[in-house]
């Protein structure tokens, strides 16, 4: 799975250099990120160029903190290739004011020409980036509040419950949906939600499932465990 949504990415930076990538944390994504360092190091595929932007971050963690998502992204990924770090865009989930910090990263995207490839992961309770289940689809950049399944999942990178941040800013279903391509990486553990997205009913309570009106998204899925 990681090795065919990496063949995917290089493809895409093979045709365009300054690709810009949009890319997902959480330990699914790890093994696509462990392709790509080992595409960098031979020589296959080359990063001087290529800009990201990631999903999301947790509020209250400086990118200092091992727990924070930009910490995160330089030790699975940006420490391991020839990027350049100010070609690496992650929401500051410690700016002083929330509402300019969206705005300013929904502006940086502009900037950048869109993204061209979003890469996602999924929550067990259908959340793509920190989008959870709602009552309606949230379109952009913005402050979000994380439901108790989503602080019970992510409980095991602290060392209590009580550490997991309560509210993250993530990029909106419509700056993901914006995105010219989307791939989404999903093993065998999202299985119940990966089931629930085959029905094709498209609904907030299900955010991953507005996917199935992007009309250039692949899912890389793997629904055993080998
Ligand atoms: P996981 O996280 O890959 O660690 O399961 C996925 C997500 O919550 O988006």
């Amino acid at each position: 799975m990681s090795k065919r949504a990496a063949n995917l990415v290089a493809d895409r930076m093979s045709k365009k250099p300054s690709l810009v990538l949009g890319l997902a944390t959480g330990s699914t994504p790890v093994g696509l990120y462990e392709n790509l360092i080992a595409l960098n190091k031979v020589g296959k595929i080359d990063f001087k160029q290529v800009r990201t932007f990631n999903l999301d971050e947790y509020c209250g963690l400086k990118k200092s903190d091992p727990q924070s998502y930009r910490y995160f992204m330089n030790e699975k990924l940006f420490n391991h290739i020839n990027i350049d770090m100010d070609n690496t865009h992650l929401l500051s989930g410690v700016a002083k004011s929330i509402e300019n910090e969206c705005e300013d990263y929904e502006k940086a995207i502009a900037k950048a020409g869109g993204i061209d490839l979003q890469v996602l992961g999924i929550g067990s309770n259908g959340h793509i980036g920190f989008n959870e289940p709602d009552d309606v689809f949230h379109n952009r950049t913005r402050q979000v509040l994380l439901t108790p399944s989503t602080i019970r999942a992510n409980k095991r990178f602290f060392e209590k419950e009580e550490d997991v941040p309560k509210t993250a800013l993530s990029m909106g279903i419509g700056t993901i949906m914006s995105a010219r391509e989307i791939i989404l990486v999903a093993g065998a553990d999202k299985r119940e939600v990966m089931e629930k997205l085959k029905e094709e009913v498209v609904s907030p309570q299900v955010p991953a499932s507005i996917l199935h009106y992007h009309p250039n998204c692949t899912i890389f899925y793997v629904d055993e465990t080998i």
